[in-house]
Parts: C-alpha cells; sequence; structure tokens
C-alpha cells in the first residue's frame, strides 16, 4: 500500500487536499495523471452500462435536494455510525470498529462477527466486556451519528434553511423516477444510471482515498415488476454482469474477488438483501460494489412523502404498481484503487503498471530519438500532432530513452514510439510495448490504426 501511495503522490494521481495549509484529513485531490484514470474508468462504466444497454438511461442531479428526500429515504433516522467517544481524550471512534479491533486481539474473529450484531447488541457487547479506547480509556455508550452532511440555503439568518449534501446519489434517481418515465419511451425493466459525488460525514476514515468524506458513486436503479420477474434471477444476473465488468474490463485478478452477503443486522434500512462483491485490498477484503434488492421501498416512501403519484401503468396487463429496484453501486475511487493495486508490478530494473490499455492516462508517449537532432524533432513533432488529436499522447524529448521508457512504464502508458533516423528514410518508427518492451517497427501512415486496434475497449 505505502508504494502505491508514494506513487500516486510522485507521479501526480493523487494529492492530499489543501496540502499548502496542512492537508485536510480524508480528503484527496486527483493530479494530472489521476484524473486521467478516473475519467477513463467513469467512461468505461458508462459506455458499458448505459450506452451500449438499451435498457438504461442516465441523468445527472443536483448534489442538494429538497430535504424532505432524506425524510422519506429514512437516511435522516437510519443512516448512522455507532459511535463511542473516550471519556479522558474526547475522541471518537465507531464502536464497531473497537469491537472488531478487540475481537481480532482476542483471536476471537471466528467466536462473534461484528456485522451481526444489531445497534442494541453492539451496545450490551462493549458493556459486557468492557471495551475500552485504542488509549486504553473508558468510553461512552454507542450513540447514533448521522452521516449526512448538513448544510444552509440562504444567507439571510434565521431565515437559512436546513438542506443535506447527497449521502448517496441513488435519491437523486428516484426522485426523478416519473421525469424520466414521462420524457422518454422506456418501459419496465429499465435502469436509471447516474455518476457524481457523495458525501458522507464518517467518524473514522483513512485507508488512503477507499473511504473519503467526499466520494463519487456510479450508480443504476434497475426498475421491474416482480409480477414478471423473479427478483433472484435479475440480481443473480447482475452478480454476473459486475463481475464480467470487473474481471475481463478491469482485468482484475479473480482470485482477489469474492462475493459476500450481508447479515441481517449489516444490511441498509431500504435493502431486503445486499451482496458486496470485495476486492482484496492491502488492507483486507473489503467492499468494492455493493448489490441490493431495494424492492419498492424508495419509490413507495417517495409517493408517499411527496404525494405525487409514482406508479408505473403496465399497458399489457392494464395493472398500476410501484416497481421493485435492484441497485448496483460503486465508487469511482475504490475502483481506482483497485486496478493501481492490480496493476502495480515491481521488476528488477523498473516499477510498471500493467493498466488495461484503454484505462492508461496517456495510451502513447512520442520519443525523437535525440533531442538536439532538428530533423528527427520536426518529425517527431508532426507525428505528434497527428496522434494526440485521437488519442491522449505525451511528448518528450528529455534525457535518454531508457530513462524516458521508465517514466511512462511507472505511469502505465501502453505504447511508446520513437523517431529515429530510420523513420527518416523509411517512414517507419519504432513502438515499444510496456509489457513484453518488445519492439516493431510501424509504417507511420499506419500508426493510427496500430494503436486503434490495441486500445479498443
Ligand atoms: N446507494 C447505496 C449506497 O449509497 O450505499
Amino acid at each position: 500500500m505505502d508504494k502505491i501511495v508514494s506513487l500516486c503522490k510522485r507521479r501526480g494521481f493523487v494529492y492530499q487536499t489543501s496540502s499548502i495549509y496542512g492537508g485536510l484529513a480524508n480528503a484527496y485531490d486527483y493530479g494530472p495523471l489521476g484524473v486521467e484514470l478516473l475519467n477513463n474508468i467513469k467512461s468505461l462504466w458508462w459506455k458499458r452500462f448505459v450506452h451500449e444497454r438499451e435498457d438504461i438511461v442516465g441523468i445527472d442531479s443536483q448534489i442538494i435536494y429538497h430535504p424532505r428526500v432524506w425524510e422519506a429515504s429514512g437516511h435522516t433516522k437510519e443512516f448512522f455510525d455507532p459511535l463511542v467517544e473516550d471519556k479522558k481524550t474526547h475522541k471518537r471512534y465507531r464502536a464497531d470498529h473497537l469491537v472488531e479491533a478487540w475481537l481480532k486481539e482476542k483471536g476471537w474473529e471466528d467466536k462473534y462477527k461484528v456485522e451481526d450484531m444489531t445497534f442494541e447488541e453492539l451496545k450490551e457487547f462493549i458493556k459486557k466486556h468492557n471495551i475500552k479506547s485504542p488509549e486504553g480509556n473508558e468510553i461512552t455508550e454507542p450513540m447514533k451519528f448521522n452521516l449526512l452532511f448538513e448544510t444552509y440555503l440562504g444567507s439571510v439568518e434565521g431565515k437559512k434553511r436546513k438542506v443535506y449534501l447527497r449521502g448517496e446519489t441513488a435519491q437523486g434517481i428516484f426522485i426523478n423516477f416519473k421525469n424520466v418515465l414521462e420524457t422518454t419511451r422506456i418501459k419496465l425493466p429499465f435502469g436509471i444510471a447516474q455518476i457524481g459525488k457523495a458525501f458522507r460525514n464518517e467518524i473514522t476514515t483513512g485507508q488512503f482515498i477507499f473511504r473519503t468524506f467526499e466520494f463519487e458513486q456510479a450508480e443504476i436503479e434497475y426498475f421491474f415488476d416482480p409480477k414478471k420477474q423473479d427478483w433472484e434471477k435479475l440480481f443473480k444476473g447482475w452478480q454476473e454482469e459486475i463481475w464480467r465488468f470487473v474481471v475481463e474490463d478491469l482485468g482484475i485478478n479473480e482470485k482477489k474477488l469474492r462475493w459476500r452477503r450481508h447479515s441481517d443486522a449489516e444490511r441498509s434500512h431500504y435493502s431486503k438483501e445486499t451482496y458486496d462483491l470485495d476486492f482484496e485490498f492491502p488492507f483486507g477484503f473489503k467492499e468494492l460494489w455493493g448489490l441490493a434488492y431495494r424492492t419498492d421501498y424508495d419509490l413507495t416512501q417517495h409517493n408517499k412523502y411527496s404525494g405525487q403519484d409514482l406508479t408505473y401503468w403496465d399497458e399489457e396487463t392494464g395493472r398500476r404498481f410501484i416497481p421493485h429496484v435492484i441497485e448496483p453501486s460503486v465508487g469511482p475511487n475504490r475502483i481506482f484503487l483497485m486496478v493501481l493495486i492490480n496493476a502495480y508490478r515491481e521488476e528488477k530494473e523498473r516499477v510498471c503498471l500493467s493498466l488495461k490499455p484503454y484505462l492508461a492516462p496517456y495510451k502513447a508517449a512520442i520519443f525523437p530519438l535525440l533531442a538536439n537532432k532538428k530533423e528527427l524533432v520536426e518529425k517527431a513533432r508532426k507525428i505528434y500532432e497527428q496522434l494526440k488529436r485521437k488519442f491522449h499522447t505525451y511528448w518528450d524529448a528529455r534525457g535518454n530513452i531508457g530513462k524516458r521508457y521508465r517514466y511512462q512504464d511507472e505511469i502505465g502508458t501502453p505504447y511508446c514510439i520513437t523517431i529515429d533516423f530510420e523513420t527518416l528514410e523509411d517512414d517507419t518508427v519504432t513502438v515499444r510495448d510496456r509489457d513484453t518492451m518488445k519492439q516493431e517497427r510501424v509504417k507511420v501512415e499506419k500508426l493510427e490504426s496500430y494503436l486503434q486496434e490495441r486500445l479498443e475497449v
């Protein structure tokens, strides 16, 4: 993990936010390479789950909704972390994390599972075993700490209105269900997708970009008629889709993945069944992608709270009902971290990021063999100017060729193209493959199609 963090900082994938002011805990900015990788991940997700699917459409909703949305969804009541406070230092901890660490220390992880404990059971357990803070001090009883970030609209004191930064992008989809239904020709079963920022005022965060206050979500609400479609079959179908995306599109090693079913106590208030696809991060198997069967919970709640009719009318049967929904939900920032961990290789003479070519921040790098030979530089610039219109291309004329290769390997650029004296004679260039380090000569006129073929998603 340290090596990934260090690479991210050194090469400009990820920076600690506000670092000139000493930083802000659990908040990161994405640098020139990071933003490219993150955008490529999001575009691939959008391509696979929106553009290539006739039955899914996208939206982009606000971050701040009408505050009633969060009352209807149950988040103002049910969306909390169990919080305890060290009575001496007043440091705050997540009660379940303290219990988890305590169980690990005792070697009791198989005897008790913290994710199976309800809030009340957690409270009892802490009391019974007299669990202390990491500093060894007494702690308070667990309290429910709501995760929604509060903020205020309006500038006039006394007239400010309390609103929330969205705790999940999903609600933006539910509140637009009727709009989408009325403005498109889409019919059940269908999905609405959204990528955007969500915010959670977590008590303890950490592990680099894995858990942050502000993060991105890529979510789909897949609506269906439970009388016509078996939810378990649909659910399984989504599990297969997700697995395929992670293994084939993102190139993740299957051995590092597992599905984990949520216990009754762990499941969110809106869900009847939840599975997480976990990836084995250096700090253990952790959630990458959640899949939940939210039933008709959310639409029913919004139907009730808004007073608007959110039912669906089935032309075929003449039935009117509230559709059920299955929700695949993933964090692009987590995919980002997973993809880097999965791609990182240390070899004898180099560090190499073996990213899938279409995910790489730069697709190709162009080098004139010698920077002081005008003819080489001119020819190389010409090729660069052409290629950069098609692919994100890097220009490098500094240092020796070996150093340029090392730099590109470390940032995952799949193809390095060198313009040398032979180029001036026969209009061919050397293309070097990042993973095999093999080189081949390619005609300049064929270069674009050569890369296109290899960068195909
Ligand atoms: N919408 C699911 C989640 O935010 O966890």
